[in-house]
């Protein structure tokens, strides 16, 4: 049986990521943000790819969530507890009932576009909570948030969710949208919901401004082209899970297959400088996520050829094509009711092997 440490969710587990990077100068957030409808103006071909993006949907606000759209309602059990989701008006309710007391909020936001699921988070009191029941699409409904199953609630609040301390809202609001983030504090007045243009490319009033005035001035917006391919793993890995913050969140087992960063960096293949390996080697940052094995022949072929004299015995053995429908196999974590893509590349002995 694979277990979290303590009762924290996975996706929950308060990171040191966006540290790392900071350092390298990354995460500038405390210039002005233009706003995404901005950039298209000027960069329609890299908008248009990004609109299909996972990405882009990273949260929504509750009036916009298409699972939440509609005549939606939800329910759940987990004895002696039931719970309710259903939409009233422009408002989508959150009712826990149990021990003889109910509790009703409205939900605020939903993070996730739902590929694998959707957590929705409240406020009581002025503290924001993460719902102790989450949306899976492999369900089509409700089931536990992932690592809620190992604390029993010790009273109707906690049995609603669990409450975000600390950097806990900064940090998840810093992953799931564009702006919130402002400097170390996080702000919610104006951002985008998702990761925008400006989550990675930086603030870009300045850049908007000296683009419009038709006299472009270097080093108002970040240049990722020139990103080495240590760089690039930090910069994808500050949201994705690097090694460092997968160590430090200590966790071990399948339940670490959703943190692609961490995963990779174990492979044989993998390599700090050399771009081949690198997230953007295979991920077009601004496109939606190719689900065709075969667009993933030629950047393993990139390495694995008959002219790569360093790997010329390295050929396989057992296949010429779809090579990471073997050597990426998927994964499901516990609780998570989704697959994911298993980036240790390697040659899979048998179901259960899975080096962490
Ligand atoms: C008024 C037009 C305009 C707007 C609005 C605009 N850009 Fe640009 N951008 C340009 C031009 C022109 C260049 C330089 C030529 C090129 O590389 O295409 C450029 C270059 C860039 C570069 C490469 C920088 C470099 O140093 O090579 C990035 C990244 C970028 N823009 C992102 C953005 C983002 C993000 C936004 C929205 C916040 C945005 N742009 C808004 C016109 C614009
Ligand atoms: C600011 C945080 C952040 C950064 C930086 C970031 N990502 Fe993401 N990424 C996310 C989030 C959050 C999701 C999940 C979106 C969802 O499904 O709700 C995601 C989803 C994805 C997906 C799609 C998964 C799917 O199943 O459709 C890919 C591929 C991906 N990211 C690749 C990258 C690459 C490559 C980089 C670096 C160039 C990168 N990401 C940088 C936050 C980030
Ligand atoms: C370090 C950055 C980071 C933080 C902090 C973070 N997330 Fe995420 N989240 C991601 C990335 C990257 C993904 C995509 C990979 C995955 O599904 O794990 C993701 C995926 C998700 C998904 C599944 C999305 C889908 O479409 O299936 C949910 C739900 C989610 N996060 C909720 C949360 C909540 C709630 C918090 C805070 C309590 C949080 N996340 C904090 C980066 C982060
Ligand atoms: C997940 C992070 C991420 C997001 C979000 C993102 N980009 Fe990029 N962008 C990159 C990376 C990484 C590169 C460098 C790709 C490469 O290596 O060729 C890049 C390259 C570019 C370039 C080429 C110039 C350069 O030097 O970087 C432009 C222009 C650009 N992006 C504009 C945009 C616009 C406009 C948006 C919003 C629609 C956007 N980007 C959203 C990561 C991102
Ligand atoms: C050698 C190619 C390759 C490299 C390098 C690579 N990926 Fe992937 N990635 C894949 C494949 C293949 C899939 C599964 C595609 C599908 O759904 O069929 C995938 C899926 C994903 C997903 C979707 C969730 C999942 O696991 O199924 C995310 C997010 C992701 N990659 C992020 C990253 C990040 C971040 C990096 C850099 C650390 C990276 N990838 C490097 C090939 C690669
Ligand atoms: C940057 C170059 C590079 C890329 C790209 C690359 N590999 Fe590798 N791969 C290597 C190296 C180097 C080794 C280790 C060879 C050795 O040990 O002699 C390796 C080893 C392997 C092994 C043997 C692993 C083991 O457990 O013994 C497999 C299987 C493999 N690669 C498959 C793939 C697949 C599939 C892809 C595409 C998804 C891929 N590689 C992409 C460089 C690469
Ligand atoms: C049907 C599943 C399957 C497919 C498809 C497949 N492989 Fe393999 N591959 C294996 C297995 C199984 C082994 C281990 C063979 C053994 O050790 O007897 C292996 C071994 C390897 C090795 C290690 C060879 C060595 O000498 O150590 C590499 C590298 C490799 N594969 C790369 C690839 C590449 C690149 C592709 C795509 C062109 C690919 N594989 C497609 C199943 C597959």
């Amino acid at each position: 049986m694979l277990l979290l440490a303590g009762a924290f969710s996975v996706w929950a587990q308060t990171t040191p990521a966006m540290t790392t990077p900071t350092a390298a100068g990354f995460w500038n957030t405390s210039g002005v943000f233009a706003g995404a409808y901005q950039c298209a103006v000027c960069h329609p071909k890299e908008t248009a790819k990004f609109v299909g993006s996972s990405m882009s949907r990273a949260l929504e606000p509750v009036a916009d969530c298409k699972i939440l759209a509609g005549s939606v309602h939800f329910t759940f059990r987990d004895a002696p507890y039931s719970y309710d989701i259903r939409r009233v008006g422009d408002k989508v309710l959150y009712r826990v009932i149990g021990g003889g007391e109910t509790l009703e909020t409205p939900l605020l936001y939903a993070f996730g576009q739902g590929k694998a699921g959707q957590t929705y988070v409240f406020q009581v009191d002025g503290q924001f909570y993460e719902s102790r029941v989450s949306y899976y699409a492999k369900l089509g409904g409700l089931d536990l948030t992932v690592g809620a199953i190992n604390a029993k609630p010790s009273s109707l609040l906690v049995a609603a969710g669990r409450v975000m301390s600390g950097s806990e809202p900064r940090n998840c609001f810093g992953c799931h949208t564009t702006g919130a983030r402002v400097g170390g504090t996080l702000q919610l007045a104006h951002f985008e919901s998702g990761v925008q243009c400006e989550a990675c490319h930086g603030p870009g009033v300045a850049h908007v401004a000296a683009a419009t005035a038709g006299k472009m001035v270097a080093g108002t917006i970040r240049s990722l082209k020139a990103l080495a391919p240590q760089e690039s793993g930090e910069f994808c890995g500050a949201c994705h899970r690097t090694w460092e913050s997968v160590m430090l969140m200590g966790i071990k087992g399948i339940n670490n297959a959703r943190f692609p960063s961490y995963r990779l960096s174990n492979s044989p293949c993998f390599s700090l400088d050399d771009a081949r390996i690198s997230c953007t080697a295979c991920h077009d940052p601004h496109g939606a996520l190719v689900e065709d094995y075969r667009y993933y022949d030629s950047k393993c072929a990139a390495c694995h050829n008959n002219g790569n004299t360093s790997l010329k015995k390295k050929l396989c053995p057992v296949g010429r094509e779809r090579c990471t429908s073997c050597h990426m196999q998927r994964v499901e974590p516990a609780e998570a009711h989704h697959a994911f893509a298993d980036h240790w590349i390697r040659v899979v002995r048998s179901k259960t092997d899975y080096p962490d």
